[in-house]
């Protein structure tokens, strides 16, 4: 199977690293025109020129709606349309039930989940007939982890609404899909613990992966490109696992 997205305007949110920026540079390698967000301009800047001539960085938290309007405001101005969204900035933190601030609630469900809603929504004017939409969720959507509550909640609800907006969305022929990676060696992974103790956070959710490893970036960026293509043209509504199995025993 050949993916192939020559003339294809793709954004990318969170693009700046981890699986963001590695699905910028998949998506550009297969003949996309790549727009990436984050919200620090230094690590934009360094995506930008990592990715190549194909990427253009635009400084926006997805969780403020002004910057988003900023964002579409750009790209209909220098592309006029939108095939492919991967909305994927998001991440979290950790603490128990018994712990859980309004804080921390807010925070992660104001990027996660509203955040996503509006990059979502505030994009259908720019979205082409036949678009991909991808969601990037987690293999937490399903499952329980101890201290991840918020996080996981937040994803089972982007989960959901790959579901929801496949109905929403299908009298223009737009697929929604999510992708829920299991542990992948991100920034964001590693930045759960503290330094020293990231190197037993690896080994551990290595472990737990029938794979026995965790999954690079690049094996996800490689699936995004797949559900942005026609060779993923019936695939709609549905949550594709990237988790070396964790998620499926
Ligand atoms: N790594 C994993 O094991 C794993 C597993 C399942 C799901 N995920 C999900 O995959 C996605 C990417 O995570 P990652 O592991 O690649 O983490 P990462 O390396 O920390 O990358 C996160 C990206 O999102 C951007 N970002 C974060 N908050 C943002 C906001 N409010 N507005 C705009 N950009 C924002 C970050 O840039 P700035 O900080 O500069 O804004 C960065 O570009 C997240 O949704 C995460 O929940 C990750």
């Amino acid at each position: 199977m050949t993916v192939q997205l020559n003339g294809k305007i793709a954004l990318v949110t969170g693009g700046s690293t981890g699986i963001g920026l590695a699905a910028a540079k998949d998506l550009a390698s297969k003949g996309a025109r790549v727009f990436i967000t984050g919200r620090r301009q230094k690590e934009l800047d360094e995506a930008v020129l990592a990715i190549g001539p194909a990427a253009t960085g635009i400084r926006a938290d997805v969780s403020v709606n002004s910057d988003l309007d900023q964002l579409y405001a750009q790209i209909s101005k220098a592309a006029g349309k939108l095939d492919i969204l991967f909305a994927n900035a998001g991440g979290g933190d950790m603490l128990p039930l018994g712990a859980i601030t309004a804080e921390h609630v807010d925070r992660i469900f104001g990027t996660n989940v509203r955040g996503l809603l509006f990059t979502v929504q505030k994009a259908l004017p720019l979205l082409t007939e036949g678009a991909s939409i991808i969601l990037t969720s987690s293999t937490t959507s399903i499952k329980g982890t101890p201290n991840f509550s918020v996080y996981s909640a937040s994803k089972a609800a982007v989960r959901n609404f790959a579901r929801s907006w496949a109905l929403d969305l299908k009298d223009r022929g737009i697929r929604v899909n999510a992708i829920s990676p299991g542990p992948i060696r991100t920034p964001g992974l590693g930045g759960l613990v503290p330094e020293d103790a990231q190197q037993g956070l690896f080994d551990y959710l290595a472990s737990q992966v029938p794979l026995g490893r965790l999954g690079e970036p690049k094996e996800v960026g490689e699936v995004v490109s797949f559900l942005a293509s026609d060779a993923a043209s019936f695939i709609n509504g549905t949550e594709l696992f990237v988790d070396g199995g964790q998620a499926q025993i």
